[in-house]
């Protein structure tokens, strides 16, 4: 009976094994992966986050801008700042009608551009790709900018409130950590929503296109360039930075954190 037994083993295993192996060799490759499989893993990773990420994605595609389409926004907020005056901010308005300038001048001649010859080191295309992103983040990293500035004075609402605690343990030591990032970037400092793993942080960007996280979504955009607190308050960055915090538009920030976050 004992033999039988081991018989009918061996049978099943000689047929099992041929058949995984034969099985893994039909898997496809890494390359023919389809896009639902890959956006499946991802959104595994990403906890069920990246699943609004891709609806907002798909969203935006419908809707999508013509490359050299991009408008200057009008921002008003003269006479809404506590200890950043209205030519503070117009200087700065004046350079982000700069970038979008650019940006459509840039995409108008990506159109054209030649594709031959291309180099790391030099080529017209790749001067282009490079400023490509450089007026492309400036542009939006300002507007994101000037939104999250008013109602001096206010503190974060309850929703953001919750996610600074939950994050940063408290608001004051997230205030703490934005106030060391503004000290130590040399461009701008991005409390992010991160779509890949849903943590909070703060980003420290030298450039608009130089470190620029990815996955995340910008919820508290800070200038630390220095013509965004020159004229006011000289080389006293940490000055700027106080009054800065004091002026957090709280509720664009709740609004950004319902949309994105909760
Ligand atoms: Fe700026």
């Amino acid at each position: 009976m004992e033999s039988k037994k081991q018989l009918i083993a061996l049978c099943a295993v000689a047929i099992i094994i041929p058949c995984l192996i034969n099985s893994r060799r039909q898997q496809p490759s890494p390359r023919a992966v389809n896009t639902s499989e890959f956006e499946a893993d991802v959104i595994a990773a990403g906890n069920g986050h990246v699943i609004k990420y891709l609806e907002n994605e798909q969203r935006k595609e419908k809707k999508a801008i013509r490359p050299s389409d991009y408008r200057v926004r009008p921002f008003n907020l003269s006479g809404k700042l506590k200890g950043l005056s209205d030519n503070q901010i117009d200087q700065k308005l004046g350079l982000y009608a700069g970038y979008v300038k650019k940006w459509n001048q840039i995409e108008n001649a990506l159109q054209t551009v030649s594709k031959e010859n291309v180099a790391s080191s030099y080529s017209p295309f790749r001067a282009l790709k490079v400023g490509e992103t450089y007026a492309m983040n400036g542009t939006i990293l300002h507007e994101l900018y000037f939104e999250n500035l008013g109602t001096p004075g206010r503190t974060p609402e309850a929703a953001t409130k919750k996610l600074l605690e939950e994050h940063f343990g408290s608001v004051q030591n997230y205030l703490d950590d934005l106030r060391a990032c503004g000290l130590a970037a040399r461009g701008w400092v991005l409390t992010c929503y991160s779509l890949y793993d849903g943590s909070v942080r703060n980003y420290v960007l030298d450039a608009h296109n130089e470190r620029v996280p990815v996955m995340v979504v910008p919820l508290v955009v800070l200038d630390v360039y220095e013509h965004a607190y020159m004229i006011e308050f000289g080389t006293k960055r940490k000055q700027y930075l106080r009054v800065f915090a004091n002026n957090i538009n709280w509720p664009v920030i709740e609004q950004r954190v319902k949309k994105w976050v909760t």
